[in-house]
């Protein structure tokens, strides 16, 4: 059995996650299932990073403990992980005893063998990488050469940790472990870095100027340098010095999975560090790239961050991990857009996979009753898509192997478009019609196994769509969650007799819309009413308005109607969401609202409320919602907005 032990980094908390931190985490997680379901010896540990001078400004900006902020914002990264199915073993906070024991252990060990010593220390630090600098690692005058921002001078007594004594042996280790760093152009890039010589690291901060950290133990005035303590924690989380067994279970099997943005402190500070401790090496270090947005690094400054709880509210957790696996190649960087997802939502999962399976399902429902047919005698066609299927699991495998997991996606999508086409030329459909029963069974049982195997490989990206798939297609609950690459070689699941059920549609095409509530409200004009527009700007002068103001024309293009609730249901794995059916008058509509934790189902029933009309449907939670209900909300909770008394029928504006 192998042991498979993967990290991600561990999040700074001065600010909530976004989708760069929840790539790596759902990349993790997706490896972790994969390790899993092979039978792997697997842990899998995530975590936040909670000391230093970025948590600290954060604290005093927000005017709160460092220790406050830090329990504030860890809860943000445990929900949202608990939120995308992240199945970490493990969540280490570095304020935590049973960590910061250790890195006092370490330290003060180093310092007994004399790698830590004491002296003067003049350079500049970067506080956003909360890295030190000499004068000449600086560009453009005093800023940092990682992030390009200023940078701050320090002249004072510091800690040194005895880095540069292991040049020499990091620059041979990188050389004979070709899988140590990958991919490989980033293991150039540290043999690059290691070119210069490499100095001592300053691994304290006089408490004086900084006292968020851990106390050095043979120096109370110091505490620990934020990157030494946090790097730390792949070893302490484990057991390091605490739980020999598990530490040594473990610790042979790691891959780390870090951005490219921290290669140095892993791949350089983190390998003389495990040296000085007399420990092994990591297996692995994997650096993947970064999500661009409009062509930049997402950054608060500059305003383009992608809320991940946002994306997952909006179209469901499993296709939002869908998309961040399948758009990048790991190691390079990637574009966020709504318009990319979208794209690749509608064309993989939507039009290819979706429709593959409604395809099956009705077929087998309305020609055997739901009851999976026997095989029959096949033809060379259906021979050739089942060997497709074979190759496409031995193509996953093979990248799974390499981290190119957007290619063993793009193996799976790509075999339920040959299935499609396949469709297309048995047209079973026909078969049905001309009573053919026994060509009808041998193609949908072919199809059937395709999803099966399909489903399987996708399963640790979309773990619960592809769940409902399996359990859809008659799979026995035992084989739902049998996915690993062996079993589905073997391909025994699908067992004729087993009676399939029709389920909703897994993916429906999502119509492009904004990401966020705001934009949602003003959708895009219709091309009557831009021509319409147009023609009203011609007759009237435009009117400049002073900013933030809008004219009672832009206020009436939102059109605002009551509507009365007819029904409504708690939508499955989703807390925070209630589907609506609710009557506009002329129609009925259904809604989807994030308003769960505030309203009972049956409370609901009844009422009248205001809705936006004219909003673009969109897809919520797996459910068409058409229209946008209208609440107040603050920290001690959520109000529908209604009509002041009196009775209003469905339908009538409001303005
Ligand atoms: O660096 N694209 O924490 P951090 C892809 N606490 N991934 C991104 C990303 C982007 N645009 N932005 C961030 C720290 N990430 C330290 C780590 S580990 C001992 C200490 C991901 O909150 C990526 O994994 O700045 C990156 O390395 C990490 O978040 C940095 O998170
Ligand atoms: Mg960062």
């Amino acid at each position: 059995m192998d042991t498979f032990y993967v990290t991600t980094p561990i999040y700074y908390v001065n600010d909530k996650p976004h989708i760069g931190h929840a790539y790596t985490t759902v990349l993790a997680d997706v490896l972790a299932r994969c390790h899993r379901a092979a039978g792997d010896d697997t842990w899998f540990l995530t975590g936040t990073d909670e000391h230093g001078q970025k948590v600290e400004k954060a604290a005093i900006k927000n005017g709160i403990t460092p220790i406050q902020q830090c329990d504030e914002t860890v809860v943000r990264f445990q929900e949202l992980w608990k939120r995308l199915g992240i199945s970490n073993n493990d969540f280490i906070r570095t304020t935590e005893p049973r960590h910061k024991d250790i890195v006092q252990k370490v330290l003060q060990d180093l310092y007994d063998r004399d790698l830590i010593y004491k002296s003067e220390y003049e350079g500049h630090y970067c506080v956003p990488c909360e890295r030190f600098f000499t004068e000449k690692d600086l560009v453009d005058g005093n800023c940092c050469p990682d992030c390009k921002r200023p940078t701050e001078p320090i002249v004072e007594s510091n800690y040194f940790f005895r880095m540069s004594q292991y040049q020499d042996w990091l620059i041979q280790y990188i050389n004979e472990h070709p899988d140590f760093i990958q991919p490989a152009f980033r293991a150039n890039e540290t043999l690059g870095f290691l070119k210069k010589p490499l100095g001592d690291l300053c691994i304290s901060r006089p408490k004086s100027r900084m006292a968020w950290g851990i106390d050095l133990p043979f120096d109370k005035d110091y505490v620990c340098y934020v990157w030494f303590d946090a790097l730390l924690n792949y070893a302490s989380a484990i057991g390091y010095l605490a739980n020999d067994e598990m530490f040594r279970r473990y610790w042979k099997g790691c891959m780390h999975l870090i951005g490219k943005d921290i290669l140095t402190t892993h791949t350089v500070y983190w390998p003389t560090m495990l040296k000085a401790m007399n420990l092994p090496m990591p297996k692995t270090i994997f650096a993947h790239g970064w999500w661009l947005v409009g062509g930049g690094k997402m950054s608060k400054s500059v305003g383009n961050v992608v809320n991940p709880m946002d994306m997952a509210d909006r179209y469901g957790v499993d296709a939002f991990r869908y998309f961040l696996l399948a758009e990048m190649t790991p190691g390079n960087d990637a574009s966020f857009s709504e318009e990319s997802f979208a794209k690749r939502f509608n064309n993989d999962l939507a039009n290819d996979l979706g429709n593959l399976v409604s395809r099956v399902v009705k077929l087998t429902v309305k020609n055997f009753d739901g009851v999976i047919p026997e095989a029959g005698e096949l033809e060379d066609i259906d021979r050739d898509i089942l060997a497709k299927t074979q190759a496409a699991i031995d193509e996953f495998e093979q990248n799974l192997r390499q981290m190119k997991l957007d290619r063993g996606i793009a193996a799976a999508i790509n075999v339920v478009r040959e299935t499609n086409k396949y469709f297309e030329v048995t047209a079973p459909w026909a078969l049905a019609k001309a009573g053919n029963t026994a060509r009808l069974g041998s193609v949908l049982y072919t199809a059937t196994h395709v999803l099966a195997v399909v489903s399987g490989l996708l399963f640790p990206v979309m773990p619960e769509k592809m769940a409902d798939l399996r359990r859809s297609i008659g799979l026995s609950e035992d084989a739902v969650n049998k996915t690993d690459l062996a079993s589905l070689k073997n391909g025994e699941d699908v067992k004729p007799g087993s009676k399939m059920t029709d389920l909703p549609p897994l993916f429906p095409r999502i119509q492009l819309e904004p990401c966020c509530a705001e934009k949602a409200a003003a959708p895009a004009p219709k091309k009557e009413e831009k021509a319409k527009d147009a023609k009203s700007k011609k007759e009237k002068a435009p009117v400049e308005l002073p900013e933030g103001l809008i004219s009672i024309d832009q206020f009436f293009k939102t059109q605002l109607k009551t509507a009365k609730i007819l029904e409504a249901e708690h939508i499955p794995n989703k807390t925070r969401l209630l589907k609506l059916k609710i009557d506009l008058g002329t129609e009925q509509r259904q809604l989807v609202a994030g308003i769960a934790e505030y309203y009972k189902p049956e409370e609901l029933i009844g009422r009248t409320i205001i809705v936006v009309a004219n909003l673009a449907p969109a897809v919520i939670g797996g459910f068409e919602s058409r229209g946008m209900l209208l609440a107040a909300k603050n920290e001690s909770g959520l109000k529908l907005v209604t009509v002041d008394g009196g009775e209003f029928a469905p339908g009538t504006p409001i303005g």
